[in-house]
C-alpha cells in the first residue's frame, strides 16, 4: 500500500520572492466567505460557544471579518443574538424602538437594557412621535416611578428628519446640534426611521466593516442535520442571518447532503456553507451538491481530539490544498478551520487556496467570547471548550431535555481548557492582519489571489521549526 505524505502548517514555509513593496498597506485583504458574501478580512470565528456569541459577531464584523454564531441554545436565544447582532450598527433604523410617554422611567430603562439600546423614541399606539428619551435622560432621572412624558424631551424641542434624509446630512445635524438621535417622520408625524450619532461614529471609526445592502452588521449562524435544524434555519433567516454554515464533524457524509437538499429548499435565499472536510472527494461532491463555500478541517483544532480517538484526520495544510484545488474549478471559496496558533499559519492557510480562515481558541480569550474571566494566581483566563468535548455534550443534553442520555455513553472528540485572557479582539486581529500584509509583502501579492498564484512552499525539518521561532534567549514578552 503507497502511504502519501500528508503535511501542516509547522512543516513548510513560504519562499520570499523579490517586492515591489514600499509599504505592507499596499496589500489588500478582501475575499470571499462564500459566493454571495465578501469579507474585508479573511478572518472568521469560530461557531463554538467559548468563542462566538453576538457581541464577538458584532466586533468580527465590524473589523472586516464575520462571526458565527453558535447553536447551543434555543432557537429563540439564536435567534435574538442574530436581532442583537443587526441592531448593533445601522445606516437607518427602520422600525426603532419606542416607548409609551405613560411608561414609568424604570420600564422605559428596563426596555432599553433588554434591548440594547441607550435611549428610546416616545410614541403613542399611532406610532406618532412625542418625544425622545435619551441617554442623560436616564442618567440624570432621579424619580423611577416618574412617567416617561415628564422627562423627555418633547416633540416641539426635536430636530427632525425625513424619509430622504441623507447620512451626510445627519452628519451635519450631529455636529451642529450636538444630538444623539435623529428621529424620522413622515408629513403626518409618523416615525419612519431613525439616525443615531453612535451608527456614524461606528461607520467612521470601523472602516472595514463588513455591511449588508442596509447598513447592518453581516453575521453568520450554524446549524446541524439533525432536529430542530430547518426550523432553526427558518428561524435565523427571518431574523435577517446572512449566511448559515452546516457544521458537523464528518461533512463528507449522506447526513451532510440530505441537509443541503433540505435547507435550499427552505431557505434558498442565503448562502450555505459546508463542513467540515479534509479532502478533494469531499469537495468535489459538495461543490456538485451546489453549495456556497466549504469549510476544511478534520481535526487540526486546538481542542480537537478527533484524530487521537478516530484515528482519522488529514494534516490541514493538504487538507486545504487538496479541497482548494477542486473548490477553484467551481468558482467556491474555502474557509480553512482550525489548527492556526499564528499569523504565519493563516499566510500558509491562504497562500495554500484557503479564501478565509476560522479561529478558535485564538479568540476564545478575548472579552469580546462569552464566558467569564478566571483568576488563577495573578493570571487571567477564560474557557476554550470543543463542541465535542464531555461537559459540551451534558449542557447540550439540557437544553435538547434529552434526561434519558446517559453520559456515560459519551465518547468526546474534544476537550475543554483554559486559555490566557487577551483583552480586546481587536488587538488581535489587527496582529493578524498586519502579519498577513507582510507576508504578502514578502511573496509581492498585491491580493489573496496573486498570493496563491505566488506562493511557493518548502518543507522544513526539525531544526528549522526549531530556528523558526524564538531561540538561545529568553524572551521577555
Ligand atoms: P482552533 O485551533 O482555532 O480550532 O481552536 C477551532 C475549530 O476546531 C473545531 N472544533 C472541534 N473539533 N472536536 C473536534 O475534533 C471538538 O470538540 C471541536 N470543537 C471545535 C471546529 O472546527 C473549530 O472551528
Amino acid at each position: 500500500m503507497h502511504i502519501p505524505l500528508a503535511l501542516t502548517y509547522d512543516d513548510v514555509l513560504i519562499v520570499p520572492r523579490r517586492s515591489s513593496f514600499s509599504s505592507r498597506d499596499e496589500a489588500t485583504t478582501k475575499t470571499r466567505l462564500s459566493r454571495h458574501i465578501n469579507l474585508n478580512v479573511p478572518i472568521v470565528s469560530a461557531n463554538m460557544d467559548s468563542v462566538t456569541g453576538s457581541d464577538m459577531a458584532i466586533a468580527m464584523a465590524r473589523l472586516g471579518g464575520i462571526g458565527i454564531l453558535h447553536r447551543f441554545n434555543s432557537i429563540e436565544e439564536n435567534v435574538e443574538e442574530v436581532k442583537r447582532v443587526k441592531r448593533a450598527q445601522n445606516l437607518i433604523v427602520s422600525d426603532p424602538y419606542t416607548v409609551d410617554p405613560t411608561s414609568t422611567v424604570s420600564q422605559a430603562k428596563e426596555f432599553a437594557s433588554e434591548t440594547g439600546v441607550s435611549g428610546l423614541l416616545v410614541a403613542n399606539g399611532d406610532n406618532k412621535l412625542r418625544g425622545v428619551l435619551s441617554r442623560r435622560d436616564f442618567l440624570f432621572a432621579t424619580d423611577m416611578n416618574q412617567r416617561v412624558e415628564e422627562i423627555m424631551t418633547p416633540r416641539e424641542k426635536l430636530i427632525v428628519g425625513n424619509a430622504y434624509t441623507t447620512f451626510e446630512e445627519a452628519k451635519k445635524i450631529f455636529a451642529e446640534f450636538k444630538v444623539e438621535k435623529l428621529p424620522l417622520v413622515d408629513d403626518e408625524n409618523h416615525i419612519v426611521g431613525l439616525i443615531t450619532s453612535d451608527d456614524i461614529k461606528h461607520i467612521i471609526n470601523y472602516p472595514l466593516s463588513n455591511r449588508d445592502s442596509e447598513g447592518r452588521l453581516i453575521v453568520g449562524a450554524c446549524v446541524g442535520v439533525h432536529g430542530d435544524y430547518l426550523e432553526r434555519a427558518q428561524e435565523l433567516v427571518k431574523a435577517g442571518v446572512d449566511v448559515l454554515v452546516i457544521d458537523i464533524a464528518h461533512g463528507h457524509s449522506d447526513l451532510m447532503f440530505n441537509a443541503v437538499a433540505k435547507l435550499r429548499e427552505v431557505v434558498p435565499e442565503v448562502d450555505l456553507i459546508a463542513g467540515n472536510i479534509a479532502t478533494a472527494r469531499a469537495a468535489e461532491e459538495l461543490c456538485e451538491a451546489g453549495v456556497d463555500a466549504v469549510k476544511v478541517g478534520v481535526g487540526p483544532g486546538s481542542i480537537c481530539i478527533t484524530r487521537i480517538v478516530t484515528g482519522c484526520g488529514m494534516p490541514q495544510l493538504t487538507a486545504v490544498m487538496e479541497a482548494a484545488n477542486v473548490a477553484k474549478r467551481y468558482g467556491v471559496p474555502v474557509i480553512a478551520d482550525g489548527g492556526i496558533k499564528k499569523s504565519g499559519d493563516m499566510v500558509k492557510a491562504l497562500g495554500a487556496g484557503a479564501d478565509s480562515i476560522m479561529l478558535g481558541s485564538m479568540l476564545a480569550g478575548t472579552e469580546e467570547s462569552p464566558g467569564v474571566i478566571m483568576n488563577k494566581g495573578d493570571k487571567k483566563f477564560k474557557i476554550s471548550r470543543g463542541s465535542a468535548s464531555f461537559t459540551q455534550a451534558n449542557d447540550r443534553r439540557k437544553i435538547n431535555q434529552e434526561k434519558k442520555k446517559n453520559m456515560s455513553e459519551v465518547v468526546p472528540e474534544g476537550v475543554e481548557s483554559i486559555v490566557p485572557f487577551k483583552g480586546d479582539v481587536g488587538s488581535i486581529i489587527h496582529q493578524m492582519v498586519g502579519g498577513l500584509k507582510s507576508g504578502m509583502s514578502y511573496t509581492n501579492s498585491h491580493t489573496i489571489a496573486e498570493l496563491q498564484k505566488n506562493v511557493e512552499f518548502v518543507r522544513i525539518s526539525g531544526a528549522g521549526l526549531q530556528e523558526s521561532g524564538v531561540h538561545d534567549v529568553t524572551a521577555i514578552t
